[in-house]
């Protein structure tokens, strides 16, 4: 390399002193690259589509400006497919607003890239709300309007402290039209806060968890345009909520306020409580995950045990402390969730402003969750430590807790009722819920079970509910030794049964015979009637937006946006009360089905679970707890994966 540069040196000196004009030369070496063929050969081998074919385009791109004039039409075709490429990969990487920048570049030359180019940005233009750039690009598209009739109830809904309960009607459809609308973004986290300040003790998860989505938008899509201030904010707010409301891991979002500042009080607070935690707490998925719950745990329970229930030395937390230090934390940066919001237009703020949030922290989730590690930390040592008995009432203070907490009252009925009725029933998709929603209950609720004498001699429905229930999870075989003892009572029990069994054919088959030999028709009596499959009365989305099972997600977006211009209260003119609520809930199940449908992983899962869902056909249980979710009788969130809302909507929190 350096040998060239020496020769090239050379060359110029000798040029330059035998009298050739250099500049000129240099010119028509330009002119020679202003060929086609020249800037194809540039990028004939990017197919990346990364950061760095990015900025080789860019370099094309900045060569080829000085060639582009009238008598250059293949030039100008190929700077189409350069900015259109450069285009895909602005929103591959997430960098929506440098897309639009990109695809803008394109001139219309009837070419097939700007024709996606086009439909590109105007997805873009109405994705962002950006309505007066699409009407330059598509004047026939009156998307605009509707949207327009939509924002002027809306402003009317938001300044009537009457209506402005109802602005979902409005905001739904609007974030589903333009779901990167800055002011609309704003506006719905002005009216989400409200929503979670106005609800008892701070603690709405549905609305906790909007929250976090409108956060996370702004985040990822405005980034640009906000101040390093509110951004850590933003991220302080995030990692709170996730933390205490959703009992999600919430690391992610510290690391990212602590990476702009790294002496950013509240977040450096909280990174140090979350470590103190996680460094004495199993993970969420040892908990959670059922896979993960029945595989070998290396956990020392007994210092959890510890760690939260004794009063030790001044530096030792404990539950107490815990719980202070959270409604602390929250109450000292209450400005960051009222008046001070990273992103707000203080719209919705109440007038008598509270002073403190939070009183007690023992709703939040992240309180269940350690409920739960003492109920599980607790089981673990009844069996092996000094103080079984000691230790076995504190598993029943902590799993009768968590159950008071989260089970509604039919439930907990149901529960209390198998306990001391002699053939009380407990159905198999309630026991299959609550293991797949927090394993250690089921646990606990099945040990309470088989140790009642009424269970052992008299309930042979529900031997059966629970030995399907061992059989259907393989509980038979795992590391987890509290189960492998509940496990060897349900086999004792079933050597019974089996016993049992068998007397009753030889005794049949005796019978049979008997009857066989008599020439008597016997009375059928058969096995006992099969209880119907649990029946799953799912709606039909596709049915409800008029599309084939097989439309794609601009086919869908299409229908969605016919029929909301067709259902919105505002085009229906004069009604009764009545029809205004009929056309209320069709709105909401359109904007529901387009919820699943726009989404590609809940319509994957929506249409696994209709796949399998004809009678008889047996939805697996994975589907059952979410089945168990809408219909609002097992309220709690799922968060072994992280995803904590894998389907749908939840109703009602804590
Ligand atoms: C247009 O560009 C081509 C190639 O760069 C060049 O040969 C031609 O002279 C230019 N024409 C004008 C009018 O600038
Ligand atoms: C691009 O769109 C225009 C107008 O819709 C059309 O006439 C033209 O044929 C399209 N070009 C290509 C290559 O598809
Ligand atoms: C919505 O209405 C508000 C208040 O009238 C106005 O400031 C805003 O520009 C409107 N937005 C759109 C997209 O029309
Ligand atoms: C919009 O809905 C009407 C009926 O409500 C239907 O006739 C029309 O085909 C629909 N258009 C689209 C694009 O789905
Ligand atoms: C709507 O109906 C009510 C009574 O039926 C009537 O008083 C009112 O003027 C009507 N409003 C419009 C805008 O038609
Ligand atoms: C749906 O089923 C397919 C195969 O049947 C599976 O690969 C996929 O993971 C399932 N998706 C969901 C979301 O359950």
């Amino acid at each position: 390399m350096r040998h060239y540069h020496i020769l090239t040196n050379l060359l110029i000196v000798t040029l330059w002193l035998f009298g050739i004009d250099i500049p000129a030369a240099w010119a028509k070496a330009e002119q020679n690259n202003c060929k086609l063929t020249y800037f194809q050969g540039l990028t004939k081998d990017l197919k990346r589509f990364d950061n760095s074919d990015l900025s080789k385009y860019q370099n094309v791109a900045a060569k080829l400006e000085h060639c582009l004039n009238e008598s250059t039409p293949d030039l100008y075709l190929f700077k189409n497919e350069i900015f259109y490429k450069m285009g895909l990969i602005h929103l591959s990487l997430g960098n929506d607003m440098k897309a639009m920048n990109a695809f803008e570049e394109l001139k219309n030359l009837g070419d097939s890239y700007y024709n996606v180019s086009k439909e590109r940005l105007s997805d873009l233009y109405t994705s962002f709300g950006l309505w007066a750039r699409l009407k330059n690009l598509l004047p026939e598209d009156d998307t605009s309007e509707f949207f327009k009739s939509l924002n002027k109830t809306l402003y009317e809904k938001i300044y009537d402290e009457n209506k402005f309960s109802t602005i979902d009607d409005e905001l739904v459809p609007m974030l589903n039209i333009s779901p990167y609308d800055i002011d609309i973004l704003t506006i719905r986290s002005d009216f989400l806060f409200r929503k979670l300040i106005d609800s008892s003790h701070f603690n709405d998860l549905t609305v906790a968890y909007e929250i976090t989505r409108v956060y996370e938008t702004i985040l990822e899509k405005h980034k640009i345009m906000l101040s390093l201030d509110k951004r850590i904010q933003i991220h302080y707010s995030i990692a709170m909520i996730q933390l205490l409301i959703l009992n999600i891991e919430p690391t992610q979002h510290i690391r990212k306020c602590l990476s702009i500042d790294m002496d950013y009080k509240p977040c450096k607070d909280l990174s140090l409580m979350v470590s103190r935690l996680n460094k004495i707490n199993p993970t969420r998925s040892q908990l959670f995950d059922t896979q993960t719950y029945t595989s070998e745990k290396n956990i020392d329970w007994e210092e959890i045990n510890k760690y939260y229930t004794v009063d030790k030395r001044k530096n030792q937390i404990n539950y107490d402390w815990i719980n202070n230090h959270i409604v602390e934390s929250i109450n000292r940066n209450i400005d960051l969730f009222i008046t001070h919001r990273p992103i707000t237009k203080k719209l919705f703020l109440k007038k008598d402003t509270k002073t403190e949030l939070v009183s007690t922290a023992d709703n939040f989730a992240f309180f269940k969750f350690i409920d739960i590690i003492l109920c599980q930390a607790n089981m673990e040592l009844s069996l092996k430590s000094k103080n079984k008995k000691e230790h076995k009432k504190l598993m029943d203070h902590y799993c009768k807790k968590i159950m008071k907490e989260t089970f509604s009252k039919e439930d907990l009925d149901k529960f209390v009722n198998t306990l001391n009725k002699k053939d009380a029933q407990l159905p198999e998709e309630f026991i299959n819920t609550v293991w797949n929603t927090y394993p250690t209950v089921a646990i606990y609720m099945v040990d309470k079970i088989i140790s009642r004498k009424n269970f052992r001699l008299h309930n042979g429905q529900l031997q059966d509910v629970i030995i399907k229930f061992f059989d259907d999870n393989s509980l038979f075989n795992t590391m987890d030794p509290f189960i492998q003892k509940e496990a060897s009572i349900i086999q004792k029990i079933m050597n019974q049964k089996q016993k049992l069994n068998e007397q009753r054919q030889q005794q049949q088959q005796r019978q049979f015979f008997q009857q066989f030999a008599g020439g008597q028709q016997g009375q059928q009596r058969g096995p006992p009637p099969q209880q119907p499959p649990a029946h799953n009365p799912d709606k039909d989305y596709y049915k409800i937006l008029s599309v084939p099972k097989d439309a794609n997600s601009k086919e869908i977006r299409k229908a969605y946006l016919n029929l909301t211009k067709k259902y919105h209260p505002d085009k229906q003119g004069n009604m009764s009360e009545d029809e205004q609520k009929k056309v209320h809930e069709k709105m909401s199940e359109i904007n529901e089905a387009y919820e699943i449908l726009s989404d590609d992983s809940k319509r994957n899962e929506y249409d696994n679970m209709s796949r399998g869902g004809g009678p008889g056909a047996g939805a697996s249980f994975g589907n059952q707890r979410q089945q168990g979710n809408r219909n609002g009788w097992f309220n709690f969130q799922q968060q072994a994966q992280g995803n904590p809302f894998p389907f749908g909507n939840m109703r009602g929190g804590f």
